[in-house]
């Protein structure tokens, strides 16, 4: 879906969106497509170029604000899907953030003996929760997935520092109403679009920025790492303003940031491991090096990741 699509529907402009966002075009899966099956396209990819078989892995995740269904977990779904007899599947709820969580609990897991090779997916379909008629938000939002396998090694690659912190205080920042338990759809419910996301961008942005450079800078110290060391910095795509006010905080040049966002948008848990992907095609990616990824999404929830590639 180009910006001039969108014209279409709202009062907007390409010049609007890619002055402010960065987003010319984004991609909005088609109704028949799941979320699951789009996680499914994602996992297989993953594990196919990582040369592990469904039996090895031990742990899916699944990071989505998006599933499936409301019960069971969409990583129940991709296991039915795909088949991992020796796993546990669940998914993680942290909005934009959701790909940094999963990879953290992955590293706990394995660190601790706990799991041995783990496929961690972000998938999202937004499409479904976004309001097409409010210019604020169906500008920024898209579906997508990507997938990693990460699994225990002794080489010296690998997970070198995590950080999560979250603020619920600044929930109604960025949040859907209607469709929980304390707001549910009922007979009565006015279908004024409250299950959609509402978003106050203006306030996110400033928070996004500060708290995105503080958690990325907490992983690079935390690593015995320092901006200069970074190779790829890979901050979730949420607009290219608050990436590159993110990137001149921590004084990492633009080329080392990996910025995709002109052609997919904000797909939130599915962005960190959709720029890995495409990164790792583009022969960014070599081994030994430092990879700092970053994210922040709706709670409000942010974390990074430091990992020696
Ligand atoms: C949403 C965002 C792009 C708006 O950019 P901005 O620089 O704050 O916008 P500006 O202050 O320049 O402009 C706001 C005006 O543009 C209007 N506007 C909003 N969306 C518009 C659109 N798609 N097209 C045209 N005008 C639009 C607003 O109605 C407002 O008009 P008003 O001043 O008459 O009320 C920006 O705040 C943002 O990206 N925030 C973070 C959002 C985000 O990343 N959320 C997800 C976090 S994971």
């Amino acid at each position: 879906m180009t910006n001039a699509d969108l014209e279409k529907l709202v009062d907007t402009s390409d010049e609007w969106i890619v002055s402010r966002t960065g987003i010319k075009q984004r991609h909005i899966a088609e109704d028949s497509m799941s979320n699951a099956d789009m996680a499914a396209e994602a996992a297989k990819g993953a594990m196919e170029s990582a040369g592990v078989s469904h039996e090895e892995i031990d742990l899916v995740i699944s990071a989505t604000v998006t599933p499936d269904y409301r019960l069971p977990s969409n990583a129940c779904v991709l296991q039915e899907m795909l088949g991992f007899p020796n796993a546990v599947a669940f998914d993680v709820v942290a909005a934009c953030t959701g790909f940094i969580n999963g990879l953290t609990i992955a590293d706990s897991f394995i660190r601790t003996g706990r799991a041995r090779k783990a496929v961690i997916v972000g998938s999202e379909k937004l499409s479904a929760i976004t309001d097409w008629s409010d210019r604020n938000t169906c500008v920024l939002f898209a579906d997508g997935a990507g997938a990693v396998v990460v699994e225990a090694c002794d080489t010296g690659s690998g997970v070198l520092s995590t950080f999560l912190r979250s603020d619920g205080k600044m929930r109604p920042l960025l949040w859907t109403k209607v469709g929980g338990t304390r707001y549910p759809y009922t007979d009565d419910y006015p279908f004024d679009k409250s299950d959609k996301i509402r978003m106050n961008g203006a306030d996110l942005f400033k928070v996004a920025v500060k708290e995105m450079a503080n958690a990325a800078r907490q992983v690079i110290e935390d690593a015995n790492l320092t901006p200069d060391d970074v190779t790829l910095f890979v901050p979730h795509q949420a607009n290219i303003r608050i990436i590159e006010g993110v990137a001149k905080r921590l004084k990492i040049d633009r080329d080392r940031v990996f910025v995709n966002i002109e052609e997919y948008g904000n797909t939130s848990a599915a962005s960190v491991p959709i720029a890995l992907h495409e990164a790792s095609q583009q022969g960014l990616l070599k081994p030994g090096d430092n990879v700092v990824m970053v994210a922040f999404g709706g709670g409000l929830i942010w974390g990074a990741a430091a990992v020696k590639w």
